[in-house]
């Protein structure tokens, strides 16, 4: 038993594509960011500008601990998890990553009408989407396998993760 971990920057699909890769592998699917928002009882936006990054990266942390001793799950991080050791080192435990990657033109098309992503707020986000993607990138390649979901929809990033994990699906008929 193991755990299958999407990693990538805000918009790279993770959680859509773990939701439905869950499905198909018949695993369990958690979203981290979900997790924070049930136990906190807020919104991630509400966490950030009540409390501040620092306050939900410890909130992040904390849900990271106790995800990582679950088995059989996909699990879906927020952008900025992996820049944390301690929860890389908790998560590689018993998971293989799962980098989905994107460019930063991309990124700004997928995310440039959403309201719930704070750190793309009250700046330019294409500059800051380019910055954050410049510095974390490194932390999303020690990753042991990535995709480059660019130019590719939900199902076939999830048909990709199927393929390179050589799991196999479970056909339905
Ligand atoms: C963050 C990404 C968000 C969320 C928080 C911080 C980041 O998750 O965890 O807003 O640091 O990149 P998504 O990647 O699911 O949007």
């Amino acid at each position: 038993m193991f755990n299958i971990v999407l990693i990538g920057f805000m918009g790279a699909g993770k959680t859509e594509v773990g939701r439905r890769l869950a499905e198909k592998l018949e695993m369990n699917f958690v979203d981290i960011d979900d997790l924070i928002e049930t136990k906190a009882g807020m919104k991630i936006t509400q966490i950030f500008s009540e409390f501040g990054e620092s306050y939900f990266r410890g909130l992040e942390r904390k849900e990271v601990e106790y995800i990582s001793n679950l088995t059989n799950y996909v699990i879906a991080s927020g952008g900025g998890t992996v820049l944390n050791k301690d929860n890389m080192d908790a998560l590689k435990r018993q998971g293989i990553f799962i980098y989905l990657k994107a460019s930063a033109e991309v990124i700004f098309e997928r995310t440039r009408y959403s309201a719930h992503r704070p750190l793309l707020e009250n700046v330019s986000p294409y500059d800051q989407i380019k910055r954050l993607l410049s510095y974390r990138t490194p932390f999303y390649e020690a990753s042991d396998y990535t995709i480059d979901t660019s130019n590719l929809n939900i199902d076939q990033v999830v048909d990709k993760i199927i393929e390179l994990l050589k799991i196999g699906r479970r056909e339905s008929s």
